[in-house]
């Protein structure tokens, strides 16, 4: 059982994590469309992350018996520049997500909400990588610059990444 105030803040966050899946399906796209086939792999696995984000709080709601509100989705950016630009808005956008998950847990706290504060543990793990890989990236491209080829060896790392279902997920996508 969570506090209907509880349950508020994570269905708005649930809603989140799919609007997040959607701007990384927007970039896979982006990427592709500059020819980088590599990035937009890269871009599509972090869209499949993102909808396991979405359904681990779906699971969790319906678990402590909400009835979840699904928001419509706002449409999201199509017009990067660069692959460079696209790093720093996936940056920006999982520091918001970061902050957000940390509201969630100091609420979860304050209410003295344990199942929510150890629902919220994995996804508090799962920022500090995501950031990290997103500034590992970053950091190449700024030194790289606008070189064609050093752009293209990043692409091809990038084409490397797997999706992998994280055990105990609730759908794998
Ligand atoms: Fe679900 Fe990338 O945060």
């Amino acid at each position: 059982m969570i506090s209907g105030k509880m349950s508020e803040s994570l269905n708005k966050h649930m809603n989140f994590e799919l609007q997040s899946a959607h701007l990384y399906l927007s970039m896979s796209s982006s990427a592709n469309e500059m020819g980088l086939k590599g990035a937009a792999n890269w871009f599509m696995v972090q869209y499949r992350e993102e909808m396991i984000h979405f359904m681990k709080f779906y699971t969790y709601l319906v678990d402590q018996g909400t009835n979840i509100t699904l928001l419509a989705s706002k449409a999201v950016p199509n017009n990067y520049k660069s692959l460079l630009e696209l790093m720093q808005k996936t940056l920006a956008h999982e520091q918001v997500i970061t902050s957000c998950i940390n509201e969630l847990s100091e609420q979860a706290v304050k209410e003295k909400d344990h199942a929510t504060q150890i629902f919220l543990q994995w996804f508090v793990t799962e920022q500090i990588e995501e950031e990290n890989n997103d500034r590992d990236l970053l950091a190449k491209l700024k030194l790289v610059g606008d070189n064609g080829h050093g752009i293209l060896m990043i692409d091809a790392e990038m084409a490397q990444r797997v999706f992998i279902v994280p055990p105990g997920s609730p759908l794998a996508v």
